[in-house]
This record gives structure tokens, C-alpha cells and sequence, in this order.
């Protein structure tokens, strides 16, 4: 019997920040890919020796190569050059596409069983791209924004309530750009909605901080955030390796459902062995649609620029 296999495919920031948390759930060996000589190999190194302390036992391989990835369960790829300040989702397009599908092939024909969740942006854009290249079942190709923007969602209502974030339950629809979806009326505090306890003056400061997420850390960190992101990743890797049927908020590739089809866009996924097991539809009102079919078109617009 053998642990299962999850490859990482750039072991730039959030790539090395998933592998930490997935180290420490102690559940997958894992394997780094980065296409800079030395820093998959470096950090790979760095993280092994963490593990004596963290306490679990798995094995991390840094290469250039895909060989380690052989017959993965899972891979994450966040390769791709990342957004610079002023610079938008949009213009990374061209440039990431031709990442996201080389990776893919290169992923696909060592591991075709695998699943794959993707990272790299335009997020939307790139987990169609990994979809349309391997060939995979829908199922199997899903995008982490959702779990991230919804974390994202869920601390900010936590810090302006002065209450646990684990006891935020909230979720975030459509695409993952400043048109998402936050949904006040599908978010509570331990059942009690937040609509109940926050007048909406301050959810609406809130909804927009969380639709500017990604952006806030420009200025500060010259770049995006990886820690979030990192953990965001790390629990759609444990929902699936464990089989925990859990409801997160994923990209995951529509037909039909809410209207849409032939796009992936943030919907609540049960998100098990089998990668995306459902798609769940929520009961949206007239507002709430509007907004869906605003994000929706956003996307629909960018996935036009994508040329594979
Ligand atoms: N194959 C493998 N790795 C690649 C390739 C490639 N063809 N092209 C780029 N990379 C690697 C880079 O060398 C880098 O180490 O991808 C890594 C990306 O890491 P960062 O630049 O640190 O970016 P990060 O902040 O981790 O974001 C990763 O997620 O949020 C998105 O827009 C972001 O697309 C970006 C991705």
C-alpha cells in the first residue's frame, strides 16, 4: 500500500505555501515542479526538514522534471506568471494559457488518472484551458477561487463581528475577479445569519472588500497573497484524498446549471473522491441572478480571448 501522490506544478509562492499545509495534514507524499533550476528541489528540501518537527512522515520531491509526478492523484498547478501592480487578470492571459497548457500535457501523460485543480490566473480562463488540453472528464478539472474568496469573506464578517472565523459559515459565487458573488443571505455565524447581525451599510463595505481581495495585497506585498491561497488548496486536496463529500465553493465546469454552459465559473461543489461529485444550485433571487449572469458574462468574455 502506498501513500497517495500530490504534484504541485510551480513551487513559486502558493505553490510552496500548498505544500506546507498539505505536509502537515500528513496525508499525500508530494512532488514540486518549477521550471527554475534549484527552487523546487530547495524548497522540497527545505519543507522535508520541517517535517521532524510538524511531525508527520511524508516524502517531498523537488524536480524539473516531470518524472516524480508519475501517477499522481492529484495535481495543483499554479505555474504561471503572476499579476503585477496595475497590471489586470486579463493581460495574463495569453501568457498563461500557453503555461497551463503545456503543463497539462506534460501532467496528463504521466498521470491520466489524476485530478486536477487549478490555480494559475485568469482562473477561469486557466482551468478551461487545463480541461479543453487533457481531455479529463469535467469532473475531474476544478479551480480553487471559491474556497479562497469565501475564506476571505468569512474572516472579514469575523473580524467586524468580534467572533471565531470557524464559526463563519459563508459562500462566494461566479467568476474570481472583482465581479464575484458574495452571498449575505447564504452566510451565518453557527446557523445564525449574518444578516441578522450586521446592519447592511457595513455587509456591503464588506462584500466589497471581499470582491477587491486578490487586489489589496498589491501594493502592500508587490505581489499576491500565497498563505490564504495556500490553505485554500490544501482543503479541496483533503476533501478529496479523504472523500469528505464537503461543500466548497469551487470553479467547476457548468452545463446548464444556473443557466449556464460550456464555462467554468465559482458554484458549491460537493467535492469528494470522484473531484467535483455535484454541483449544487442555490435558490438565487432576482439580485443574486443578476449578479450571477453579470460574472458569468465577465468570464464568458475573457474565455474568449483564450486560443489553445
Ligand atoms: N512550468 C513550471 N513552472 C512554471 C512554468 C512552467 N512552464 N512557468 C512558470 N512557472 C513557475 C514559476 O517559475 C514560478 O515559480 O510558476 C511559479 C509561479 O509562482 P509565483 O510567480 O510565485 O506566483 P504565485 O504567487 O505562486 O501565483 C501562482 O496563482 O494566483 C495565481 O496569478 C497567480 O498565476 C499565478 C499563480
Amino acid at each position: 500500500m502506498s501513500r497517495p501522490r500530490v504534484s504541485i506544478i510551480g513551487a513559486g509562492n502558493v505553490g510552496a505555501a500548498a505544500a506546507n499545509w498539505i505536509a502537515q495534514t500528513g496525508l499525500a507524499d508530494l512532488a514540486l515542479i518549477d521550471i527554475v533550476s534549484g527552487v523546487p528541489q530547495g524548497k522540497a528540501l527545505d519543507l522535508q526538514q520541517a517535517l521532524p518537527i510538524l511531525g508527520t512522515s511524508v516524502k517531498v520531491t523537488g524536480s524539473n522534471d516531470y518524472g516524480p509526478t508519475k501517477d499522481s492523484d492529484i495535481v495543483v498547478i499554479t505555474a504561471g506568471v503572476p499579476r503585477k501592480e496595475g497590471q489586470s487578470r486579463e493581460d495574463l492571459i495569453a501568457t498563461n494559457v500557453r503555461i497551463v497548457s503545456d503543463v497539462t500535457r506534460q501532467v496528463v501523460a504521466l498521470s491520466p488518472g489524476a485530478i486536477l485543480i487549478v490555480v494559475s490566473n485568469p482562473l477561469d480562463a486557466m482551468v478551461y484551458t487545463a480541461l479543453k488540453v487533457s481531455g479529463f472528464p469535467k469532473a475531474r478539472v476544478l479551480g480553487m477561487a471559491g474556497v479562497l474568496d469565501a475564506a476571505r469573506f468569512r474572516a472579514f464578517v469575523a473580524l467586524e463581528l468580534g467572533v471565531s472565523a470557524q464559526d463563519v459559515a459563508g459562500m462566494v459565487l461566479g467568476g474570481h475577479g472583482d465581479q464575484m458573488v458574495p452571498l449575505p443571505r447564504f452566510t451565518a455565524v453557527n446557523g445564525v445569519p449574518v444578516t441578522h447581525l450586521l446592519p447592511k451599510k457595513k455587509l456591503d463595505a464588506i462584500i466589497a472588500r471581499t470582491r477587491q481581495g486578490g487586489g489589496e495585497f498589491l501594493p502592500l506585498l508587490k505581489t499576491s497573497a500565497w498563505v490564504a491561497p495556500g490553505a485554500a488548496v490544501a482543503q479541496m486536496v483533503e476533501a478529496i484524498l479523504l472523500d469528505q463529500k464537503r461543500l466548497l465553493p469551487c470553479a467547476a465546469y457548468l452545463e446548464g446549471e444556473y443557466g449556464e454552459s460550456g464555462l467554468f465559473i465559482g458554484v458549491p461543489v460537493i467535492v469528494g473522491a470522484g473531484g467535483v461529485e455535484r454541483i449544487v444550485e442555490l435558490p438565487l433571487d432576482g439580485e443574486e441572478r443578476r449578479l450571477f449572469q453579470e460574472t458569468a458574462q465577465k468570464v464568458r468574455e475573457t474565455l474568449a480571448l483564450v486560443k489553445i
